[in-house]
């Protein structure tokens, strides 16, 4: 692990339009569960009854009470750790330029990053279903399930649901910027989910370094990615960090 994390760096320090794409692995060290493995939401409650939009629009209620909720007390709850910070000081550096994240927790932008596609929206938001006002998820009066604009509509999360479309000028951008970087991190994302696992396939084609940093190998380890760090993503992002400011 030692040498990748060496080559890596070497890689780093030399390059300037580096991409990260990023998923729940990377927030697991904030105390944000993932979807998947051990300790997995999906293991807990079914995404099909809770995070599709048809269960959503058929139930909003019991879709707040059971999911969303709990999801808004430990997101209100968690920072930035390790690797999200490493993340920001490797755009200080001038050698990340973006982050696609699938996460929904605002953390990147908390520590720092300013080109940050939300390809699967943001938590800190509500948008009304009759009105399309939004409205912060904070300064939500969540006393009464579900809660509700001042027009009467009922917010939902400004966050994709399974059986939402992705907003196309994310995926466009995340398409462009995949497409021209010259290393693409990819950290803590199983990659099951797509589009959003099609950008370091992208990337590869476009001729970039995949680098996947997680603690278990992902579909993509054996055919798209150059090589896997295997490790947390924020103990592994902390060291790699302070190898790049040293060869600098
Ligand atoms: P997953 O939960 O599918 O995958 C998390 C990945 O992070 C796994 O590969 C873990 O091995 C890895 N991991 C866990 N802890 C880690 C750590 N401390 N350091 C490094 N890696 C770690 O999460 P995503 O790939 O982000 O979509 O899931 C993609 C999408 O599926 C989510 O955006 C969400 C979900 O359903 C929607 O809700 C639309």
């Amino acid at each position: 692990m030692n040498d990748l994390i060496q080559k890596t760096a070497q890689d780093l320090a030399g390059a300037k339009n580096v991409v990260a794409l990023t998923g729940a692995g990377i927030s697991v060290e904030s105390g944000i569960p993932p979807f998947r493995g051990p300790g997995g939401l999906w293991e807990k409650i079914d995404p099909l009854e809770f995070a599709h939009i048809d269960a959503f629009m058929k139930d909003p209620a019991k879709v707040w009470n059971f999911f969303i909720k709990e999801m808004k007390e430990i997101l209100d709850n968690a920072g930035p750790n390790d690797a999200h910070k490493s993340l920001a000081r490797l755009e200080e550096l001038g050698i990340v330029t973006t982050i696609i994240t699938q996460n929904v927790d605002g953390l990147h932008q908390i520590a720092g990053n300013t080109d940050v596609i939300e390809f699967h929206g943001n938590f800190a938001w509500q948008r009304c279903l009759d009105c399309d006002e939004r409205f912060e998820t904070v300064r939500l009066d969540i006393s009464q399930i579900p809660p509700r604009c001042s027009c009467g509509g009922i917010y939902k999360p400004d966050c994709v649901f399974f059986g939402e479309i992705i907003p196309p000028h994310h995926l466009l951008r995340s398409e462009q910027v995949a497409s021209t970087c010259t290393i693409m991190l990819v950290i803590g994302t199983s990659a099951e989910v797509h589009p959003a696992a099609l950008m370091p396939v992208i990337a590869k084609q476009a001729g970039a370094t995949v680098i996947e940093i997680n603690l278990e190998k992902t579909s993509l380890t054996q055919k798209t990615s150059d090589y896997i760090i295997m490790g947390k993503a924020g103990e592994i992002m902390k060291r790699l960090t302070s190898e790049v400011e040293r060869l600098l």
